[in-house]
């Protein structure tokens, strides 16, 4: 049975191994081969995955697939994607084909601004803070120049600083609301170090600022970290082409574009269903963030804030008909690098940024973007004609066939059998005992 272990990250990678096998597995045997057979053969490859994180013992595979045919901005991509989901990868490259003979996807960035905060507490008098702070600003500015000079040098830094009373929240709550230019970098080291400098001197120098009692000199840092709520870290992506050559559907093309805005306004309304849709957006998203080394626990939290900026969660993508033209469109913030973290370091997000032809970080927000936008019109498309479960238990089906234990015949002949037959858990099993028994 599971024990309490003491010094667990000091034990060799063998004897963790040997712990886990046996005090959390039945078959410890069994259990160091499945760790071992997802080991790197390159030793040196081995390594630099042990020392991503603490206490490696093996590594987790998924799928690494490409979407090709996405045309944006007039670019040609090949969009690698990291996911264990059947159908996702199929559906972008359907998605990202059908609007390739459309015009393609158009993508601009709206802003790229992160942000970062000092919280604090400071009860005394509220103008005399803020002219402290008027005071302090530069000092502050200036206690981070060594941070800040490279990033500097390239055209980034630190945009603004600038105190917040949040008193009403929270009794001498304030705040050091900082934005940050952090250009390639997704930065959070950058905003972070600044943050924590910039907690320091305020409060040195509000320890030495004439105006404060003794008491309003002890200004109560309570933490400095960079936010993932980034608004204004924005990007929009965008289809449209005639209602007429939408085409490509059992439906009369106006019926299934009247169809699809309306499925997207149910999004809009209804969070239950926001929720829902704004999931396939992310299985685009993600996958494209996961395969190029990007934060996606990160991208997830600031985009489902974003879902929810106006008091209620809701689509992050619209759809209307104009003038006999349907426009469907995203916007989201996405906080993205293409340099520093895993980006030099890990050989498949290598390989990954250098597919997408080495995007900078507005380039690779641009592709993200339209990857999740695709990913979005697959699926509601799906949704207001065939049905969801047609395409996806499809692509379902091998992983079906595998853990039924099916041979590679019996899997070639049940995927011809299913060409043209519903996928289901039950008319899979049965036809697979019918070929058995054959
Ligand atoms: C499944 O991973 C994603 C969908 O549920 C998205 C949607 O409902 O729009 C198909």
């Amino acid at each position: 049975m599971n024990t309490p272990v003491e010094g667990f990250s000091k034990l060799t990678k063998t004897q963790k191994i040997d712990w886990i096998t046996n005090n959390c597995t039945k078959d410890p045997k069994g259990t160091k081969q499945v760790l071992e057979q997802y080991w790197n053969m390159d030793p040196r490859v081995q390594k630099l995955h042990d020392e991503f994180i603490e206490n490696t013992v093996s590594n987790y595979y998924l799928p690494f697939a490409i979407a090709p045919n996405f045309k944006i901005n007039d670019k040609l991509y090949a969009i690698p994607m990291a996911i264990e989901e059947s159908s996702v990868v199929a559906a972008a490259s359907k998605a990202a084909k059908f609007w390739l003979e459309r015009g393609g996807f158009k993508a601009e960035i709206i802003g790229t601004e992160k942000v970062g905060q000092v919280h604090f507490i400071y009860k005394g008098d509220k103008q005399k803070l803020s002219r402290f702070f008027d005071s302090v600003k530069p000092e502050l500015l200036r206690s981070v120049a060594s941070i800040t000079q490279s990033m500097e040098k390239r055209g980034g830094g630190i945009n603004a600083i600038e105190l917040r009373n949040l008193t009403d929240k929270i009794d001498g709550y304030f705040q050091l609301h900082c934005t940050f230019e952090t250009l390639d970098a997704m930065g959070a080291n950058f905003i972070n170090s600044c943050l924590e400098q910039f907690a320091k001197t305020l409060k040195e120098e509000a320890n030495s600022f004439i105006d404060f009692t003794e008491e309003e000199k002890n200004i109560e840092v309570v933490m400095s970290i960079l936010s993932n709520y980034v608004p204004d870290c924005l990007v929009k992506a965008e289809v449209s082409c005639p209602i007429s050559e939408l085409g490509n559907t059992d439906m009369p093309s106006e019926d299934f574009a009247e169809k699809f805005v309306r499925a997207v306004n149910i999004a809009k309304a209804e969070p239950y269903r926001a929720v829902t849709h704004n999931k396939g957006i992310m299985n685009g998203i993600d996958a494209v963030v996961l395969a190029t080394g990007n934060d996606f626990r990160a991208v997830e939290a600031g985009i489902h804030a974003y879902a929810a900026k106006d008091g209620q969660y809701s689509s992050l993508s619209h759809a209307k008909i104009e003038d006999g033209i349907f426009r469907f469109w995203i916007e989201v913030p996405l906080a993205l690098g293409t340099v520093g973290g895993l980006t030099t370091l890990h050989p498949l997000v290598k390989l990954a940024l250098e597919i997408l032809q080495n995007p900078s970080a507005k380039q690779l927000m641009q592709i993200v973007a339209v990857a999740g936008l695709a990913q979005n019109f697959a699926a509601v498309r799906s949704l207001v004609t065939t049905g969801i479960q047609k395409g996806h238990m499809k692509m379902h089906l091998l992983n079906m066939l595998n853990q039924l234990g099916a041979t590679e015949e019996e899997k070639r002949k049940m995927v011809k059998h299913f060409k043209d037959e519903t996928v289901t858990n039950a008319s899979v099993k049965e036809a697979l005992e019918r070929i058995k028994s054959k």
